[in-house]
């Protein structure tokens, strides 16, 4: 099983994945928790490339292709592996992240940033996609809150991220039998609640 934490900043992704890995462990399962980018050494170093404040310059079209790039390589070299092992593999962001961010965010052209995400996933699909939605201002003012954390992609400007949170609902829309969305405005207790009782509904209906 193959799930994916989606939504934008601040709205609680990193900090909820450990405690449902703990929590799934508990039950028997094999689970590996990783992020994007990153989670391999080579996508790890495009993470710092596509993190980095001093990187101003990039273009829109060459951040979509780093992003595709460290991609890649996580899913051959620990997804795909890991989920043919019969392990359930979570992940901080995957590719509905570059459909939010750099087709919606950077009004790139929507068919062919999702003809590039295909040929960087090799076609793999998320079995269950939980997005955690909350207000743009909320999830900006979280994340500054913790400004150790604060990069680039942090750093746009707030209809960015409001073009991003329309275009996560819109694929919901697209794909509602993939996606749940969970409201992340409520109190952090109660969003790790309900995301292990979605994940274990979707275990036990397989
Ligand atoms: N439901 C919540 N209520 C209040 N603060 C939260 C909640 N969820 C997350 N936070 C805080 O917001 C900040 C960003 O959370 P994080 O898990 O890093 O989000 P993301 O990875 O989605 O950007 C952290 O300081 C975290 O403790
Ligand atoms: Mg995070």
């Amino acid at each position: 099983m193959f799930i994916t934490l989606e939504g934008p900043e601040g709205c609680g992704k990193t900090s909820h994945i450990p405690p449902l890995v703990e929590f799934l462990r508990g039950k028997g399962y094999v689970v590996f928790p990783t992020r994007e980018p990153g989670g391999t050494s080579i996508s790890e170093q495009i993470r710092d490339i596509l993190h980095d404040l001093k990187n101003v310059e990039m273009h829109p079209r060459a951040e979509t292709l780093l992003y595709q790039a460290a991609r890649a390589q996580i899913v051959e070299q620990v997804i795909k592996p890991r989920l043919a092992a019969g392990e359930i593999v979570i992940s901080d962001r995957y590719y509905d992240s570059t459909i939010a961010y750099q087709g919606y965010g950077h009004r790139q052209d929507l068919e062919q940033v999702r003809g590039l995400v295909r040929y960087a996933t090799g076609g793999l699909t998320p079995d269950l996609t939980i997005l955690l939605d909350l207000d743009v201002e909320v999830g900006l003012r979280r994340k500054k809150q913790n400004q150790s954390e604060w990069n680039r992609m942090d750093d746009h400007e707030v209809e960015f991220y409001k073009r991003v949170r329309a275009g996560y609902l819109e694929m919901v829309k697209a794909e509602p039998e993939r996606w749940v969305v969970v409201n992340a405005e409520r109190k952090w207790d109660d969003v790790q609640a309900e995301l292990k009782k979605v994940i274990v509904d979707r275990l036990v209906k397989g």
